[in-house]
């Protein structure tokens, strides 16, 4: 299996990608899951993350918190769209497993050197605060990471905090622009693809007939967080934003985007955040992401629901 680490801010797409995860140990080994200040403050994505781990049955999973605001910012949260806990929808337990001592950068910084150089995925499901203040830390785990996959940005779709910016790369532009200038191998799940992973009504009865308390939470938590999308853009139900960088991991031919350059901006308080993406290759700026573009959405909800029924 490929070894991974889980940056995140949980949110109820984020805990759908941690169960997508902890659901598909063929494919993927889940080193541990750092969190990071984000849809909510760090007290609660932390502890959110906790919840999760303890609804999928991985108690053992090894939780760590990472920094609790952005680099230069201050933070900027999301409970309009994900509720006052980050989690609202199901009624689930607190969560009685630890949360380790260790910080999470500290944690990302040792496991990418004591790991073989490339064997080590880092999934961003968050601002990418932690990601970069590691890398701020210890330069030289650039090399070693296998492959940064997040999710952030836009492209044709544009902004759904500001009318410019996507809300991961807006709460920390800062340390977006420099994981992106890393040198890393980056692949990016922009609103583009995340909007066309859309929880149906169909869809969400499958959760449900899983019968599971793994179904029944997940077919809540996107109850719950259909509302924001379906007022603003009409959408047909919950964008999973997050488990398509799981998905990616488990199946990459459900995708398909470019490699392309893709520049932050971090000037303009007009533009703050926006994924400056050189989809048509109109400069010769070097490509330095592969940015997801579509998704055959079927075969990734048939994989997702599979795969939750495996807890
Ligand atoms: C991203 O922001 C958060 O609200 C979601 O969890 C996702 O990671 C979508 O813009
Ligand atoms: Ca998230």
């Amino acid at each position: 299996p490929r070894k991974i680490i889980i940056d995140t801010d949980p949110g109820q797409d984020d805990a759908v990608a941690i169960l997508l995860a902890l659901a598909s140990p063929e494919e993927i080994e889940v080193l541990g899951i750092t969190a990071v200040a984000g849809n909510v403050p760090l007290e609660l994505t932390q502890k959110n993350a906790r919840i999760v781990c303890e609804l999928a049955g991985k108690p053992e999973t090894r939780v760590f918190a990472g920094c609790d605001r952005p680099i230069e910012r201050p933070l900027v949260t999301a409970e309009h769209v994900h509720g006052k806990t980050g989690l609202d929808g199901p009624t689930l337990p607190d969560p009685t497993m630890p949360l380790q001592d260790a910080h999470a950068v500290d944690f990302i910084v040792e496991t990418l050197r004591a790991e073989p150089e490339g064997s080590v995925t880092l999934c961003v499901l968050g601002p990418l605060t932690n990601i970069a203040t590691a890398l701020r830390r210890a330069p030289e785990i650039a090399g070693r990471i296998a492959e940064i996959v997040l999710m952030g940005g836009a492209y044709f779709e544009v902004g759904n905090i500001t009318p410019a910016a996507e809300f991961n790369i807006y709460v920390d532009p800062h340390a977006a622009a420099e994981v992106f200038a890393c040198g890393a191998p980056i692949t990016v799940m922009p609103l583009d693809v995340t909007h066309k992973a859309l929880v149906t009504g169909p869809r969400n009865d499958a959760f449900r007939a899983l019968c599971t308390p793994v179904g029944h939470a997940v077919a809540e938590m996107t109850d719950f967080f259909e509302r924001f999308d379906k007022e603003k853009y009409g959408s047909n139900g919950a964008p999973l934003h997050d488990p398509c960088v799981i998905a990616h991991l488990i199946d990459p031919e459900i995708f398909s985007g470019r490699h392309i350059n893709v520049e932050i901006e971090t000037g303009s308080e007009l533009t703050l955040g926006m994924t400056v993406a050189d989809w048509w290759r109109v400069t010769d700026r070097a490509p330095n992401a592969t940015f997801i573009g579509d998704l055959d959405a079927d075969r990734f909800f048939a994989l997702l629901t599979e795969r939750l029924g495996r807890l």
